[in-house]
């Protein structure tokens, strides 16, 4: 079997069903089930043989080892994190905590494992990271998009945080000749999205009626990715990805925030009209913006297509109407995850910021 940590959030969750559904292999799945993590995202899988459910802390090193010890997987996959820039601005304490202190301890709990692994299963071992593009920095307009090779120039806590993972992760390839590969990929939208980041946020806000929260002027870009998607490359990574090498993974999908946010609307206008006939973007309100906003990211996709034969099925428009549907035909699974604490962060985060434009 292998070993996701994480995998009661976002990523990890859809990571999850999709190699539960696509095989017979197992997963031992440790997740601490911080305010992002939802065992309500597995709940189709919540009796299967091969989901290993455990809720842990990957600064944990004693319970690191003994996990892997009991199930001696034959590979780890790295989605958690602390992952929302908003709250790294508010708190980078936890992302420093999780991001590098849990990456060190995990890279550590699985060196000693796998260096007393038999020959043949130390070889064919993997310890996969689920990092971001966020460690390149931010683009210019006409600058070309994140190739592997671009310098980290990382602008926020959490995306400092994630590069130190990322070099942490190199260097105990380097050192000591762990088998590791990284995956640098764009933003994720889909199925399980918390509702603290954009889309979810926008689809949930125009259903309630409330304003549709924009920072600053709303033209910087994002390169969106279909959650399956990445799933796809993460799996084809983890079966043929060279060691040591990353892979940047992106869905060729570049697009100002503003444009989302009326592609959202639109949907809705369509597939959950307003009583009054009016549009949901009369719901835009534009609010400050982040500190220290990075203008533009995007991603050069073209290795992992080129070496592993990896594309995205999706396009933005096939992949933003399933995501919109599945919010609308997920009302139970939206209504349980706006618990208090998620209120208590929508209403410190966007009533600053509506003090700060007023
Ligand atoms: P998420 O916040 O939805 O989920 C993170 C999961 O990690 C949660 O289930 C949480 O309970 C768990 N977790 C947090 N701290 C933990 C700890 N100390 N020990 C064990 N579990 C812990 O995040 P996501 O969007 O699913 O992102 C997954 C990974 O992908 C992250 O590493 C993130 O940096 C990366 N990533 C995400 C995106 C994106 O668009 N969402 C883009 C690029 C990279
Ligand atoms: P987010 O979903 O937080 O992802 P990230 O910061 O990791 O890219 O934000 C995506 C973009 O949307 C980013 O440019 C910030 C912007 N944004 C808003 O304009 N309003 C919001 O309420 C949120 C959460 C994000």
């Amino acid at each position: 079997m292998i070993l996701v940590t994480g995998g009661a959030g976002f990523i990890g969750s859809n990571f999850v069903l999709d190699w539960l559904a696509a095989g017979d292999e197992g997963v031992v799945n440790v997740d601490k089930l911080t305010y992002a993590g939802n065992l309500q995202n597995l709940q189709a899988v919540a009796s299967h043989p091969g989901h290993v459910f455990v809720q842990a802390d990957i600064c944990d090193a004693g319970v690191l080892a003994r996990l892997l010890a009991e199930h001696q997987p034959r590979a780890v996959v790295n989605f958690a994190a602390e992952s929302h820039v908003d709250r790294s601005i508010v708190g980078p304490a936890a992302f420093i905590e999780t991001n590098v202190v849990g990456t060190f301890r995990l890279l550590e709990a699985t060196r000693a494992y796998w260096s007393e692994l038999p020959e043949a299963e130390r070889a064919a071992f993997r310890f996969l990271h689920v990092s971001t593009d966020e460690v390149y920095g931010t683009l210019s307009k006409d600058d070309p998009a994140f190739a592997e090779t671009k310098a980290y120039e990382p602008n926020s806590p959490y995306s400092a945080s994630k590069a130190a993972s990322d070099h942490l992760v190199r260097a105990w390839h380097h050192t000591y000749g762990l088998p590791v590969l990284t995956t640098n990929c764009s933003n994720n939208y889909g199925p399980f999205h918390f509702p603290e980041k954009l889309i979810p946020l926008m689809i949930v806000n125009a259903l309630a009626g409330k304003p549709l929260p924009v920072y600053g002027d709303g033209m910087q870009v994002r390169d969106w990715l279909y959650v399956k998607d990445h799933c796809a490359a993460i799996r084809r990574v983890l079966e043929a990805g060279t060691l040591g090498e990353t892979y940047n993974v992106g869905g060729w999908n570049e697009m100002p925030n503003i444009e989302i946010v009326k592609r959202v609307c639109a949907l809705l206008d369509e597939l959950r009209p307003r009583a009054d006939g009016a549009s949901y973007i009369g719901q835009l309100t534009y609010v400050k913006d982040r500190p220290g906003h990075d203008r533009r990211y995007a991603i050069d996709a073209r290795k992992i297509e080129r070496e592993l034969g990896w594309k995205p099925a999706e396009t933005f428009d096939t992949g933003i109407r399933k995501t919109v549907e599945w919010y609308l035909a997920n009302g139970e699974w939206l209504h349980n995850v706006q618990s208090g604490g998620y209120r208590d962060w929508v209403a410190a985060q966007y009533d600053n910021a509506k003090e700060a434009t007023a």
